[in-house]
């Protein structure tokens, strides 16, 4: 049976005891197949999985979801329970933030990282990111921790923050798990309609098709986004962010030639929904 511990105190005395190596896996609720893969690779790995649930007040820009983002702990836990977690940490955000003024000493992680991609509309994201993870290390002191590589930036700042602190912790990253339609899984799906969420299933098209357009050797690497960015405009409520190939090593720009070793991003809106999805090359 999952238990659920909501105080930070009481969690750390808990995981003290307990068997090791201890797995975690950081979300912020609502569930779904994604998260679900961590947790299963945590299992495999782990003697005991604690998942934490925790909304970030501090990663949410004044003008996106935080108050809307959706929340429904009863069937997070039963989720949980299924996949047999051990321990849920569902703080309050007190217990993360005891003042406003602990909101200010948020971490910092370079330029190159988080002011790229995300980083350069959604202003302050990583640092709440950076900040939230590391005092979630720090309160349960994990051996391993879990991400996803549909959040590859975020995946990026994380193995940053565990050089930067020296943390003892292995950072593995899970592949996205997606709709059967490429859709990749994301708490944020939940806003669209069933039309637009096959709509939005494209982005993923348009990713395999740079993908492709590269593999056969035709293509540079801007052309190919050319033209997966004419494939994309064929669908009007597809709104492009951004369209970028970054280097694998540390997100650097890309050369024109370049063949293989790097990835392509794209962020889009459907309707208001902001989506993000990569693909390897
Ligand atoms: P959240 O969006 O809830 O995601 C929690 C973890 O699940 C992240 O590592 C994310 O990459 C992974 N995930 C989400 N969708 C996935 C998918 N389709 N396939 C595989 N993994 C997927 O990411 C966050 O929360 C927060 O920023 C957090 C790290 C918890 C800090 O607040």
């Amino acid at each position: 049976m999952t238990a659920l511990i909501k105080a930070t105190s009481e969690i750390k005395d808990i995981l003290a005891k307990e068997k090791r190596p201890l797995g975690f896996v950081p979300t912020m609720g609502a569930l779904h197949d994604g998260h679900i893969s961590l947790i299963k690779a945590a299992r495999e790995e782990c003697k005991l999985v604690v998942v934490s649930i925790f909304v970030n007040p501090l990663q949410f820009a004044p003008n996106e979801d935080f108050k809307k983002y959706p929340r429904n702990l009863e069937n997070d836990l039963k989720v949980c329970n299924e996949n047999t977690v051990d321990y849920v940490f569902a703080p309050d955000e007190k217990e993360i933030y005891p003042d406003e003024s602990s909101k200010n000493k948020s971490i910092e992680s370079p330029k190159e990282l988080t002011g790229i991609l995300c980083g350069k509309t959604r202003i302050g994201h990583f640092q709440g990111v950076a900040t939230v993870v590391k005092k979630l290390f720090d309160i349960v002191q994990p051996d391993y921790a879990y991400f996803g590589e549909k959040d590859l930036q975020q995946l990026y700042v994380i193995k940053w923050l565990v050089k930067e602190y020296n943390l003892p912790i292995f950072i593995r990253s899970c592949p996205t798990v997606r709709e059967p339609n490429g859709l990749a899984v994301s708490s944020r799906n939940q806003y669209l309609t069933l039309e637009q969420k096959k709509t939005a299933a494209n982005i993923y098209e348009s990713l395999k098709s740079a993908k492709y357009n590269m593999r056969i050797g035709i293509f540079t690497v801007s052309k190919a986004i050319l033209e997966s960015l004419i494939f994309l405009s064929q669908y009007p409520e597809i709104k492009v962010e951004y369209f970028e190939a970054r280097d694998k090593d540390l997100l650097a720009k890309v050369d024109e030639n370049r063949r293989k070793g790097f990835y392509y991003f794209v962020a889009a809106k459907v309707g208001n929904v902001r989506l993000i999805d990569n693909i390897e090359v």
